[in-house]
């Protein structure tokens, strides 16, 4: 039945976040995939505070944000910095009175450079960044809001992973090993934390003409192909990718922890 290139309609969002105080970070503009889970989450009924990067970004933010989701708390959060770590999950502590029932971790950055050609003349300290920023803050941010999830009774932590993960995507490169480490890292956390109720999953959305993804080299031809090829000949929309957030942060999900979930039209599973 669906056989259009062009993005998904709108879908429909029961309230089954009611109540629930989310922190969304990754929300650069309004083609963010943080976006289309802002949304969805909102709909849901979702209590959100939003992290954004640096104070570079803060105007936008509060544009996107402006006449759609009104009076979200907003907090400076680099993850690349133990302090700034420090400061927004205090801040989060305090708006939130000591309680948090999900995260989304929707950030990551690899330097222009290694998003082409090989990944075999990738520099170290390119290495070292793309997988601090892209993988360990999800480590880091998890730990700072363990002790909210605690007091809320469990959690739900969530992260945005890609295909180029698991199998070689071209100019995806650097990129593709950090999310191998970010889903290594989705189960090793999981695994920590499912004592104190606590959920971590991530989805693996196909690609979407974001800020983040001009970076990668010939990022159209990869939206091409996936539309032609994907079960669904489709690409996915962000409204796809926040509607599955909605269900992983919400009970719903109860069952489910250390999974990848492809969010992609099927893409992945073709030969
Ligand atoms: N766009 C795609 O095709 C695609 C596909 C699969 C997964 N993803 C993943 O989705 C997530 C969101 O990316 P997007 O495509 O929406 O792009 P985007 O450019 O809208 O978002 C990337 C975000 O990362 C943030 N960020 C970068 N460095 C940071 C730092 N040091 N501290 C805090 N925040 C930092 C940016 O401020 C920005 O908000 C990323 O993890 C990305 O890898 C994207």
């Amino acid at each position: 039945m669906n056989n259009a290139l062009e993005e998904s309609v709108a879908i429909e969002i029961p309230p089954i976040l009611k109540g629930k105080k989310v922190l969304i970070s990754g929300l650069a503009n309004k083609r963010s995939i943080a976006w289309g889970i802002a949304q969805a989450m909102h709909q849901a009924g979702a209590e959100i505070i939003f992290s954004y990067q640096s104070e570079r970004l803060k105007g936008e933010v509060e544009k996107v944000l402006s006449g759609s989701i009104d009076n979200a708390t907003l907090v400076e959060l680099d993850v690349g910095s133990d302090e700034s770590l420090d400061s927004a999950f205090a801040t989060i502590d305090k708006e939130f009175d000591g309680k948090l029932d999900a995260m989304v971790h929707c950030l990551a950055f690899a330097p222009r450079e290694t998003l082409q050609g090989g990944y075999v003349d990738t520099l170290r300290e390119h290495y070292a960044l793309a997988q601090d920023i892209s993988s360990y803050s999800l480590a880091a941010m998890a730990r700072k809001a363990r002790p909210l999830m605690q007091k809320a009774g469990g959690g739900s932590i969530i992260s945005l992973s890609y295909l180029g993960a698991e199998k070689v995507i071209k100019n995806y490169n650097m990129m593709g090993i950090a999310k191998a480490a970010l889903e290594a890292g989705v189960r090793y956390l999981a695994g920590d934390l499912g004592v104190d109720n606590i959920r971590v999953n991530a989805i693996s959305a196909g690609p979407v003409k974001t800020l983040a993804a001009r970076g990668i080299a010939d990022f159209t031809t990869m939206l091409n192909k996936h539309a032609e090829i994907a079960p669904l000949k489709r690409n996915v929309s962000v409204e796809d990718i926040g509607a599955t957030a909605t269900f992983l942060a919400s009970s719903m999900s109860n069952g489910i922890t250390g999974e990848v979930l492809h969010v992609d039209c099927g893409y992945s599973i073709m030969g």
